[in-house]
C-alpha cells in the first residue's frame, strides 16, 4: 500500500433512503417503534428462557442465542439507519463502516448456523426421541452454540482483512442505508475483483450449506411424523417444530428474495426498501412467532405477568 498518490478517505457518507419530507418523519417514527419492539421482544425471550426453569432445555437455549443474535444485528444497523433517515444522510468513520459490514455478515452467518443447529436438535428429538437426553446434553448444546458463533465470525474474517487492505480514495458516498459489501467495495480504487469473488463465495456457501442441512433434517422429520399412526400424535409432534420451521422460512425467504433473486429492474430506492424489510422482518418475527405459537413460552409469559401483578388476557389454554 503506497500513500503517495492518494489520500485515504476517513469518512463515508451514508445516503440512506431518499424520500420526500412528508413521509420521512412518519417512517422514522415507525422504524423507531419497530426497533424498540424488536429489542424488547427479543430481550423478553432471553429473559424468559434464562429465568424460568421449565424453559431450560436445548431448544430454548438455542432460541435464546438466536434472539441475542437478532438484538446485536439490529443494534448494529438501526441507529445509523434512523439517523440517516432523520438527517437525510449520516457520516460514518471508514473503520466503523467496515466493522459494521463485517458484523452484519458474521451475525447473518451465525444465524444460519444456529438455525441449522436448531433443526438438528428437532431432528434428534423427533427421529430418535429415546436418545435425545444422551445426545443433546448441556455440554453438547454449549459446544454447538460456541461453534456457531466462532464459525460465523471466523468465516468472514478473511474478508475483513482483505477489505482493510484495500485503498479507499474517494468518492465516499454510499448509496445505501448501511455499509453493505457491494456498495462499500464500489468505493475502493484498488482492484477488488478478488475480494468480491471471495466474499460472494463465502456468503453463498454460508447460506446454502446450512439451508441444505435444514431441508435435509426436515425431510427426515416429516417422514418420521407421517409414520405416527394417530393424528393427534402427529399434530402434537409437529407443533414442537412448527415455530422453528416458521422462523427458518421467514429467514431464508427474505434472505433469498434479497440476495439471490436478481433485482435488475428495480430502482435503487426500491432495492433499499426491500433490504429494509429484510432487516426488520426477521428480527421482529422471531419473538412474535415464538410467543404466539409456542405454548411453553406463552405459559412463562403468563407467569411473568402474574408475578408482576398485572392481569394478562386469555392465553390460558396451555395443557
Ligand atoms: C446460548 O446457549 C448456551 C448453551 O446452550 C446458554 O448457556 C446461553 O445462556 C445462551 N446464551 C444466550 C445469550 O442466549
Amino acid at each position: 500500500m503506497s500513500s503517495e498518490n492518494y489520500t485515504r478517505i476517513a469518512e463515508v457518507w451514508i445516503v440512506g433512503l431518499q424520500i420526500s419530507e412528508v413521509i420521512r418523519i412518519p417512517l422514522f417514527l415507525f422504524l423507531l417503534i419497530l426497533y424498540i419492539i424488536i429489542i424488547l421482544g427479543n430481550c423478553l425471550i432471553i429473559y424468559l428462557v434464562l429465568s424460568s426453569s421449565c424453559l431450560h432445555s436445548p431448544m430454548y437455549y438455542f432460541l435464546c442465542n438466536l434472539s441475542f443474535c437478532e438484538v446485536v444485528f439490529t443494534t448494529n444497523l438501526k441507529p445509523v439507519l434512523l439517523l440517516s433517515l432523520l438527517k437525510g444522510g449520516a457520516a460514518m468513520h471508514l473503520t466503523n463502516c467496515i466493522v459494521q459490514c463485517y458484523l452484519c455478515a458474521s451475525l447473518a452467518a451465525t444465524e444460519c448456523f444456529l438455525l441449522a443447529v436448531m433443526s438438528y436438535d428437532r431432528y434428534i428429538a423427533i427421529c430418535s426421541p429415546l436418545h435425545y437426553h444422551f445426545t443433546m446434553t448441556l455440554k453438547k448444546c454449549l459446544q454447538l452454540v460456541t461453534y456457531s458463533w466462532i464459525g460465523g465470525f471466523t468465516c468472514m474474517l478473511a474478508t475483513l482483512v482483505l477489505i482493510f487492505h484495500l485503498d479507499f480514495c474517494g468518492p465516499h458516498v454510499i448509496d445505501h442505508y448501511f455499509c453493505d459489501f457491494s456498495p462499500l467495495l464500489e468505493l475502493s480504487c484498488s482492484d477488488f475483483y478478488f475480494v468480491k469473488t471471495e466474499t460472494t463465495f463465502f456468503c453463498f456457501s454460508l447460506t446454502i450449506f446450512p439451508l441444505t442441512f435444514v431441508i435435509g433434517t426436515y425431510v427426515c422429520i416429516i417422514v418420521a411424523i407421517l409414520k405416527i399412526p394417530s393424528s393427534t400424535g402427529r399434530q402434537k409432534t409437529f407443533s414442537t417444530c412448527s415455530s422453528h420451521l416458521s422462523v427458518v422460512c421467514t429467514y431464508y425467504g427474505t434472505l433469498i428474495s434479497l440476495y439471490v433473486v436478481p433485482h435488475r429492474g428495480l430502482s435503487s430506492t426500491n432495492n433499499k426498501i426491500l433490504s429494509l424489510i429484510y432487516t426488520v422482518v426477521t428480527p421482529l418475527f422471531n419473538p412474535i412467532i415464538y410467543s404466539l405459537r409456542n405454548r411453553e413460552i406463552r405459559a412463562s409469559l403468563h407467569r411473568l405477568f402474574a408475578i408482576t401483578g398485572r392481569p394478562f388476557p386469555t392465553l390460558n389454554k396451555d395443557s
